[in-house]
């Protein structure tokens, strides 16, 4: 598959954005979906085909929450090898943090980034910082970085904790029609936490991080959020109190959106175990009744998307004490498998909807026009999966530079067997 227009046949195709859940024969062709029928149905002419029977078509996975370290990082990520693990995974577009060296708080570190000479082999979205340096004492200049490509406003890796602050970056971007992504959390309730708190940080003689953290910051946002009318998203949120306070905000018709990670869906702060930094990461993996309001979250719609919280980081950063190493796990390879694994056959919640979760809902949430669906017209950007296939994840195999997961060896159903990004094969298994 390397012309410019491919036939994906026999495929089921999963598409929530227009109601499709059967089979269909969809032509890719000059970068943009042409024909999508019933199997059969396409008679115009093409060049290649790809036999998809047995196997899900869904427009292209559409990460919001990604590290990708460049510029300044490399060692432990670039563009080229980070989006080639996403393509891996199945996403087609990524939305990158700006916790970059230096910081992404200008239009020409945006700019950089968007250069051909990264080497993205899926689209990349630029998130921009929200404060210079990401200090969180002056607001950067939201216009220019939106007409840069940035898409959204965030300071990752640390909240704007400052009300008054907050408040104006909330103001500004609803303006711009910008969200603003916060990650809610306020370390000034928790120095030097490193897990989270509870019966297991007590157990190891580690400083916690309670969920109030989160609360707090979540519940201040959605305060300001009902005075500027602006959009509010609430990244990697891991607590029931957080979730809860978001679900009362849809029913107030507040612009209040968040995502969950597929490791805050899995996992338990009782899985670190011996001091494993593996299970290390911000917010940390939470106890067992915040884990089943995620699932809850999933289910009932106050979770609008799965995003990954990709963040990697080389093996000697890792390899330290617990409360030494940094945050954070890779994430886009294990993504898709751990949604069908834990919440399609696990917790039985249809695969429409984590198609809806993984692809057509975060298109809409960062507005990326024509992405998140397979309507005629729409970016040719496709993922072709195998829901039954079972395998063996290898952190060793892996596409990203860095190999820090915890779930290296874990068993899987689930499998993405081909990657399209603008009509042109970026990922075959
Ligand atoms: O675990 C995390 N890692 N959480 C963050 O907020 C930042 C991220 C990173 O950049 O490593
Ligand atoms: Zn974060």
């Amino acid at each position: 598959m390397t012309s410019t227009s491919v036939l994906i046949r026999r495929g089921h195709v999963i598409d929530p954005a227009n109601n499709i859940d059967r089979p269909m024969d969809v032509l890719l062709r000059e970068g943009r979906v042409a024909a999508i029928t019933e199997p059969g149905g396409i008679k115009s002419e093409y060049e290649e085909e790809f036999d998809a029977n047995h196997l899900v078509v869904a427009p292209g996975f559409i990460d919001l929450h990604v590290h990708l370290r460049e510029p300044g990082q490399a060692h432990k990520e670039t563009i080229a090898s980070g989006t080639r693990s996403a393509a891996a995974g199945g996403f087609t577009s990524v939305c990158a943090m700006p916790n970059t060296s230096p910081v992404n708080d200008t239009p020409e570190t945006t700019t950089w980034m968007l250069q051909p000479d990264r080497g993205a082999v899926v689209n990349v979205f630029p998130i921009a910082a929200a404060t210079i340096g990401s200090n969180g004492e002056k607001l950067t200049n939201f216009r220019d970085l939106q007409r840069a490509g940035a898409v959204a406003i965030s300071d990752d890796g640390k909240p704007i904790l400052d009300d008054n602050l907050m408040r104006e970056a909330l103001r500004t971007a609803a303006r711009l029609e910008m969200p603003v992504v916060q990650h809610a959390e306020d370390p000034r309730m928790h120095p030097g936490g490193c897990m989270n708190y509870g019966v297991t940080s007590l157990r190891l003689g580690l400083r916690g991080i309670p969920n109030a953290s989160e609360a707090s910051v979540v519940l201040r946002d959605i305060r300001l959020t009902r005075e500027s009318r602006a959009h509010l998203h609430v990244a990697h949120i891991s607590t029931a109190e957080a979730l809860d306070a978001v679900r009362r905000a849809k029913k107030e018709n507040l612009r209040v959106t968040a995502e969950v990670t597929p490791h805050h869906f899995t996992l338990l702060d009782e899985n670190i175990g011996h001091y494993d930094t593996a299970y290390k990461m911000n917010p940390p993996l939470r106890a067992n009744p915040d884990r089943d309001a995620m699932i809850a979250g999933l289910k009932d719609g106050t979770l609008d998307c799965i995003a990954t919280d990709h963040a990697p980081h080389a093996y000697h950063e890792k390899e330290q004490e617990f409360d030494r190493a940094p945050f954070g796990i890779i994430g886009l390879e294990t993504a898709l498998p751990l949604a069908i694994t834990v919440l399609h056959k696990h917790f039985e919640i249809p695969l429409t909807r984590i198609v809806q979760l993984m692809s057509t809902s975060p298109a809409r949430l960062f507005q990326l026009m024509h992405r998140g669906s397979l309507a005629v017209g729409s970016h040719a950007d496709v993922v072709v999966f195998d829901p039954k296939m079972k395998w063996k994840f290898e952190a060793a195999k892996g596409h990203s530079k860095s190999k820090n997961t915890p779930f290296d060896g874990w068993d899987f159903m689930g499998k993405v067997m081909a990657t399209i990004v603008g009509g042109r094969p970026v990922y075959l298994a």
